[in-house]
């Protein structure tokens, strides 16, 4: 870098710094290739409106395919709207407006011809409060395979319901109980089952709206584990108020401020070198 500054002389501190931020950016683009990272969400100029009022500004944001990544942010920026925008679950609301796009795998989610089921099957959505169906642990993951048409056989079923409730980390726990109700469960049980009844249907994202808030510091570290072992196999989103969560479930991080995406980096970066001072702000507690 130093010796090709010396040879542009000539040429304007301005060309300069575009050349070094270039050079940075291909640097890091070479870092991201080397680490065979594959975009799987993308918003573009994404802008969000409940009626007449703008929920989200602008967003910019690529998220890479089998990561870990925290949404962050005070209450009210948007981090649950941005969240439900990736699956069109804000579709149900009568007044919303969504302008922009959101790329899953370079297709265009808000497309006329998009099929909304098969998108919410693809882009699963874990909530805050656990929302198992009042019928059985069995009949909870049987749910979604069925109305997807997933399985050809009652065997072939019941296969798939065990591998899901294993990759929850739930199976050894109900395997002898499938048919009690699932609401008999603990609230840490239940954030796990409705995890694998999102994983039943062979989803590539899943979104998590602060699956840890209503949970003991046990069963958080559970789901914790387990957000950590999916990131195997899915890209995970998962929106939270809490920074130790982000900083040891997550490989990137966005932070949000009202409506606006304000930083988006590694994990480790947004936690130990900002690049804005609000992030830096926030992160350490002086506001939100
Ligand atoms: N259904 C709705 N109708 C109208 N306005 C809404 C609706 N849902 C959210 N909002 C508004 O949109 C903004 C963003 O809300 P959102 O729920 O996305 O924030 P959040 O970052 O998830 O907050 P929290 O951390 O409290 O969950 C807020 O001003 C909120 O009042
Ligand atoms: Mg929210």
């Amino acid at each position: 870098m130093l010796v090709k500054n010396r040879n542009m002389e000539n040429t304007s501190l301005e060309s300069k710094e575009v050349k070094e931020v270039k050079e940075v950016k291909e640097s890091k683009e070479n870092k991201e290739e080397a680490k065979n990272l594959k975009v799987e969400v993308e918003a573009e100029n994404l802008n969000f409106f409940y009626g007449e009022k703008q929920a989200l500004y602008s967003i910019n944001l690529k998220i890479p395919e089998k990561s870990v990544t925290a949404f962050i942010g005070p209450s009210g920026c948007g981090k649950s709207t941005f969240l439900r925008t990736l699956n069109r679950m804000n579709d149900i609301i009568v007044s919303a407006r969504v302008e922009g796009k959101i790329l899953l795998n370079n297709q265009n989610i808000y497309a006329p011809n998009v099929d909304v089921v098969d998108l919410r099957r693809r882009v699963g959505m874990v909530f805050q409060k656990s929302t198992p169906f009042p019928k059985s642990i069995f009949d909870n993951i049987v749910y979604g395979i069925k109305i997807n048409k997933l399985a050809n056989s009652r065997t072939e079923l019941q296969q798939m319901v065990e591998q899901a409730l294993k990759q929850a980390a739930l199976w050894d726990e109900v395997k002898d109980r499938l048919n009690d109700s699932a609401l008999a469960l603990s609230g840490g049980q239940q954030q796990r089952l409705c995890i694998a009844r999102t994983l039943a249907v062979m989803p590539e994202v899943i979104l998590m709206d602060e699956p840890c808030s209503a949970l003991d510091p046990i069963a958080t570290e559970k789901i914790e584990e387990l957000i950590v072992e999916l990131r195997e196999k899915y890209t995970v989103i998962i929106v939270t108020h809490n920074m130790q969560q982000a900083s040891r479930v997550s490989d990137y991080t966005a932070f949000f401020l009202l409506g606006q995406l304000i930083e988006f980096d590694e994990t480790e970066k947004i936690f130990t070198y900002p690049k804005e001072k609000k992030t830096e702000d926030y992160i350490t507690g002086r506001f939100g």
